[in-house]
C-alpha cells in the first residue's frame, strides 16, 4: 500500500510537578469540609446537600489514573483557591501556550534531524486555546523560525489525528512539503476542581509530530501513514460553554458551565460500541486484516475504556505491550494521549510492523491513522 505521508519524528513534553490522586483527594476533603463546616446549620436543616469526600481508590479503579503532570501545581492544592496560578503575561512576551508547545516541537524536530526552516506548515491543535486570535501556530512559527504558514484548529481530544489527516492532505495536494503538528493540551485550567465527578481527570502535556511528502523520505525510522479516517457526530455529553459570547449576557453568571463539564456514564456508553466499529470499518476500507496490527495506541481517557475497545474487537484481553497505556501517569492529556503512547512505545517494532493510532472525544469526535513502520 502506497503512503499517503511519512511521520519522520515524534516529541512529547510534560511539566514536572505532579499531583498524586492521594494529594488531589486531601485537598478536594479539605475544601468538603470546610465547606460542610461552615453549612452546617443549612445541612441539618435539610436545605443543602452536604458534599461528598473524593477517594483515590474510586479514582484509580474508575478511571486507571494514579497521577497527573500540571504546570502549575500551586493553586490547585489550596482548598481556598482550588485553580491554578498562572500569571498572564504582557503582549511582547511569549504566551504561556506557545512555550509549552515550543517543549514538544523542539524535541520533534531533533527526532527528525529536520531544521524549523525546512517547515512550511505548522499546525497547532488542542482542545483548548489560550486566546482566538492571533494563531498561536503563528506565533510558534516565529518563535522556531518555520517558513510557509501556520493556523490552529480545535477538535476535543481528536485535534491531534484530525490534524494528521489535515496535514497528510496538505502533503498530498502539494500546499506543503514539510508539516509540524503540535497539540499543547494544557488541560489544568479548564478542570472544575470542585468537583468530585471530573477533579482527576486530565493533566497536562503536549506532543508534536513532523510530517513529510512519502517521496521524499528514507530515514529508517520513520512511519507511513497508510490511511486516515475522520467521524464526528454532535453531543453534548462533553461540553464546556467558555467562549467570547460570554459576557454578552448580564443574566449568565454561572461559572461551572465555563468549565469542563460531562456525563461520564453516558460518554462511557457511547464510546464502548461506536469504536471498534469504526477502526474495524477503516481497516476493511483499506483491505488490512486486524489481526495485522501488532500496536494499538489508543486514545488514553479511561483504562477500562480502551480495555472495552480491544476486547470487543479482538475477543480477548491485550498482550503485554501490544496496547500501551500511559493515562496512569499522566492522566487524561486530551489529544495528546495517544501521541505520548506512540512517542514512547513504538521503537521496538520492526520494519514493515503495523499500528493503528486512535483518539475519540468531545464533539462526539474521532480519528483513526493506520501507521507502517518503514
Ligand atoms: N470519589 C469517590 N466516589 C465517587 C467519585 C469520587 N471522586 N466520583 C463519583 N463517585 C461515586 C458516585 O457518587 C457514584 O456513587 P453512587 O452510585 O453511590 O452515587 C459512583 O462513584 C459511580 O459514579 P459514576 O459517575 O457512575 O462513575 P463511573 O464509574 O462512570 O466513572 C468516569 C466516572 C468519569 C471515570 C467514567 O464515567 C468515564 O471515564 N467516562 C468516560 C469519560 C470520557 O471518556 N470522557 C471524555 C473526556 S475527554
Amino acid at each position: 500500500m502506497q503512503a499517503k505521508a511519512v511521520i519522520i519524528g515524534s516529541g512529547h513534553y510534560v511539566p514536572e510537578p505532579t499531583i498524586t490522586n492521594d494529594e488531589l483527594c486531601d485537598a478536594f476533603n479539605a475544601y468538603v469540609t470546610q465547606i460542610n463546616t461552615s453549612n452546617k446549620a443549612a445541612i441539618d436543616a435539610g436545605t443543602m446537600i452536604a458534599l461528598r469526600e473524593s477517594s483515590p481508590e474510586f479514582i484509580t479503579k474508575a478511571s486507571g489514573i494514579q497521577e497527573r503532570h500540571v504546570i502549575a501545581k500551586e493553586g490547585i492544592l489550596d482548598p481556598q483557591r482550588m485553580q491554578p496560578l498562572i500569571p498572564m503575561r504582557q503582549d511582547d512576551e511569549i504566551s504561556v501556550q506557545c512555550e509549552f508547545a515550543l517543549q514538544s516541537a523542539q524535541k520533534a524536530l531533533t527526532a527528525a534531524n529536520c531544521d524549523a526552516k525546512d517547515i512550511d506548515l505548522v499546525i497547532v491543535s488542542a482542545s483548548n486555546l489560550q486566546r482566538l486570535y492571533p494563531g498561536i501556530a503563528v506565533e510558534l512559527q516565529k518563535a522556531l523560525g518555520t517558513r510557509g504558514f501556520a493556523y490552529d484548529m480545535t477538535v476535543g481530544c481528536s485535534s491531534s489525528t484530525f490534524a494528521i489527516q489535515v496535514a497528510t492532505d496538505a502533503i498530498v495536494s502539494g500546499s506543503a512539503t514539510r508539516a509540524l503538528i503540535v497539540n499543547p493540551e494544557i488541560m489544568s485550567p479548564q478542570i472544575n476542581w470542585r468537583d468530585r465527578d471530573s477533579h482527576f481527570i486530565f493533566g497536562d502535556a503536549s506532543t508534536a509530530l513532523v510530517l513529510e511528502t512519502a517521496q521524499r523520505t528514507n530515514k529508517p525510522k520513520s512511519w507511513n501513514i497508510l490511511g486516515t479516517k475522520l467521524y464526528s457526530k454532535f453531543s453534548s455529553t462533553v461540553r464546556n460553554n467558555s467562549g467570547y459570547m460570554n459576557r454578552c449576557d448580564p443574566q449568565d453568571i454561572s461559572e461551572d458551565d465555563k468549565l469542563f463539564y460531562q456525563q461520564g456514564r453516558k460518554v462511557f456508553k457511547d464510546i464502548c460500541p461506536l469504536i471498534p466499529v469504526f477502526i474495524q470499518e477503516h481497516l476493511e476500507e483499506l483491505k488490512v486484516p486486524l489481526s495485522d496490527i501488532k500496536r494499538f495506541w489508543l486514545h488514553q481517557a479511561n483504562s477500562n475504556i480502551n480495555l472495552h475497545i480491544f476486547k470487543r474487537m479482538k475477543g480477548r484481553e491485550p498482550n503485554p505491550g501490544e496496547m500501551p497505556m500511559i493515562l496512569n501517569e499522566y492522566g487524561n492529556t486530551s489529544s495528546a494521549g495517544s501521541l505520548i503512547s506512540f512517542d514512547k512505545y513504538h521503537d521496538d517494532l520492526p520494519s514493515g510492523a503495523l499500528g493503528i493510532l486512535c483518539s475519540f472525544g468531545a464533539g462526539y469526535s474521532a480519528g483513526n491513522v493506520l501507521l507502517q513502520r518503514q
